[in-house]
């Protein structure tokens, strides 16, 4: 991974080394800020409106006065500083409260910092890692839908997934998977895909909104309804989904091996496939 070398930084686009912010901001004492990430597929976002709306709720969410709509102007002028205009990307935006001194409560005309950065990203046609995965209790706070800045209880998730050798680690609160650390999760049972209801519990992902798009063209019946821990020998499939993650299929879950070799289960490769069509098409 490297460092991008411009950023855009509260209007300007300026050398990641000449870019600062304040030690006060409340992003960096509190993590009180929200972020997005999207990509840029052959010169278009893919779903970029839904990213953009996402963003502007969760700033409504924690009560962060700033409005999105001159976003897209300014990622522009961003893509072109960076020569990423038309080129596959990834790009970072952080919408943090902005710059006071350190107590909970914020003065009411405090001016959110604004941060973004692209570097190319190019992103493989069907993701085919057969990720391995482990499970863990859900020990995050419980408004997980908010996609907040402040990301400790999924940065240490993961790590624990990172010391095990696998890409991710699914999480389950009462006895029940919500999502990953930084995916949503699926399951298939007799041909229905099953996943956590979008409620605070999750993040409620482009990419998992698009699978439900996908599943009612293809006609196959997805379910929000939470799947049980103690179902997982009787669970047929399952799949990772996030922006960068694509549809990722699962092979292992801990030591419950779901499939062996490259052979992953007809309903994931139908969307999988079905993912890359609307990817060309977007
Ligand atoms: N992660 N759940 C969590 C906890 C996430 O952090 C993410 C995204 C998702 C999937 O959302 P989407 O399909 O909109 O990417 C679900 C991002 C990409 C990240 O933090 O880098």
């Amino acid at each position: 991974m490297k460092y991008p070398d411009k950023v855009y930084i509260n209007g300007n686009i300026v050398p990641s080394e000449d870019a600062k912010i304040s030690v006060f901001d409340r992003g960096f004492i509190f993590g009180d800020g929200i972020y997005e990430v999207m990509v840029q597929i052959e010169g278009v976002f893919f779903y970029k409106k839904a990213h953009l709306d996402r963003l502007q709720e969760g700033l409504n969410k924690i009560n962060i006065s700033f409005d999105t709509s001159n976003l897209s102007i300014e990622i522009e002028k961003l893509l072109s500083a960076t020569e990423l205009t038309d080129k596959d990307c990834l790009l970072y935006i952080q919408i943090s409260r902005g710059v006071a001194p350190r107590q909970h409560s914020y003065p009411s005309d405090i001016v959110p910092t604004v941060m973004m950065y692209a570097v190319p990203k190019v992103l493989p046609k069907i993701n085919i890692i057969n990720a391995k995965v482990i499970t863990r209790e859900d020990f995050r706070w419980s408004r997980c839908d908010i996609k907040m800045t402040s990301l400790l209880g999924n940065v240490m998730l993961n790590e624990e997934a990172m010391q095990h050798h696998c890409f991710e680690t699914i999480l389950h609160r009462d006895g029940f998977f919500t999502e990953a650390s930084h995916c949503n999760v699926f399951f298939v049972k007799d041909g229905v895909v099953l996943t956590h209801p979008a409620s605070e519990l999750i993040l409620d992902g482009i990419t998992r909104q698009v699978v439900f798009e996908l599943c009612k063209s293809l006609d196959i019946e997805i379910r929000e309804t939470p799947v049980s821990v103690h179902d997982i020998s009787e669970i047929d499939e399952s799949f990772l989904t996030g922006t960068s993650t694509q549809i990722a299929s699962i092979q292992q879950i801990d030591n419950h091996v779901l499939y062996t070799e490259d052979n992953i289960g007809p309903v994931t490769q139908k969307l999988q496939d079905a993912f890359l069509k609307i990817k060309m098409l977007n």
